[in-house]
């Protein structure tokens, strides 16, 4: 079984897209008959909103209560089954797979060893791609899940508060001795009248510009409050936007 490519999104500026990338990119690649697995590590995250999916006491949370429970992290064939029983499928896409948060306070316990283990469990699973979406602080849990990426994608905006943070974070993979050739920056709601240049920026920090995604508020506002995600929209350009966004991801890999 070849190992799942692993895509943490993670952005020190926060509201910068994390999510709304992270669910829509799953959706293309479980469209494309790649087994996906979105895995919802941001406590204050928009998904299960955004998903319209209840997620009281399942998902991570139940997780987090068997590691807790655990003198030791437990043996992986006995974990699998509380894993599989925390995922839950997407409406109706078969490929389509997710592990939701638990509540903000829970998620504070994920140790970097715990978040570790959590990911190493789901690429024991048969799953094509796992997406990881995070929240913006720099804490152990995010961390680990920028450690464990074979893809690192940076949403940011086009102003200059966002850029700069980008600045900061780039010091923190350095630290971490994160491999530049893994991160990807994508310029999310972006605008002509911002003044921001994205390419200079680009050449400025030295990551890779992936790709610049148009500022859509209208649709996504509308799509958010739905419940239905722009992809399944029926909006075809929307649509289009994203499957590019996916298959230039995919053309990264090496
Ligand atoms: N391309 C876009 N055009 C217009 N609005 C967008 C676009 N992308 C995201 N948004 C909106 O911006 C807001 C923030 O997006 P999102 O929740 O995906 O960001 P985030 O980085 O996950 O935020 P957080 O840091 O809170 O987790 C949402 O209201 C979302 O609908
Ligand atoms: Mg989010």
């Amino acid at each position: 079984m070849k190992a799942p490519l692993v895509i943490t999104l993670h952005s020190p500026q926060g509201g910068s897209g994390k999510s709304t990338l992270a669910l829509n990119l799953a959706l293309q690649y479980a469209k494309q008959g790649k087994k996906t697995l979105l895995v919802d590590m941001a406590g204050y995250g928009g998904l299960p909103a955004m998903c319209k999916i209840p997620i009281r006491g399942s998902g991570l949370s139940s997780l987090i209560t068997v590691l807790e429970q655990s003198v030791e992290l437990p043996n992986y064939d006995h974990f699998a089954g509380y894993f599989k029983d925390a995922i839950v499928p997407y409406k109706d896409i078969r490929d389509f797979h997710l592990l939701l948060s638990a509540s903000p306070l829970k998620m504070e316990k994920l140790s970097s060893v715990y978040t570790d283990y959590l990911i190493e469990t789901a690429k024991k699973e048969d799953y094509a791609v796992i997406l990881v979406d995070t929240s913006s602080e720099l804490c152990e849990r995010n961390i680990a899940c920028i450690e464990s990426a074979d893809l690192l994608l940076i949403p940011t905006l086009q102003d200059v508060a966002s850029g700069w943070k980008v600045i900061l974070f780039k010091e923190i993979l350095a630290s971490l001795h994160i491999p530049k050739e893994k991160v990807y920056l994508i310029a999310n709601r972006v605008t002509k009248y911002s003044g921001f240049s994205n390419k200079e920026f680009q050449e400025e920090i030295g990551f890779t510009l992936l790709s610049e995604i148009p500022d859509i508020s209208k649709q996504v506002q509308r799509h958010v409050n739905s419940g239905i995600p722009m992809d399944l929209s029926g909006k075809r350009k929307v649509s289009a936007m994203f499957q590019q966004l996916a298959q230039k991801i995919m053309l990264q890999v090496v």
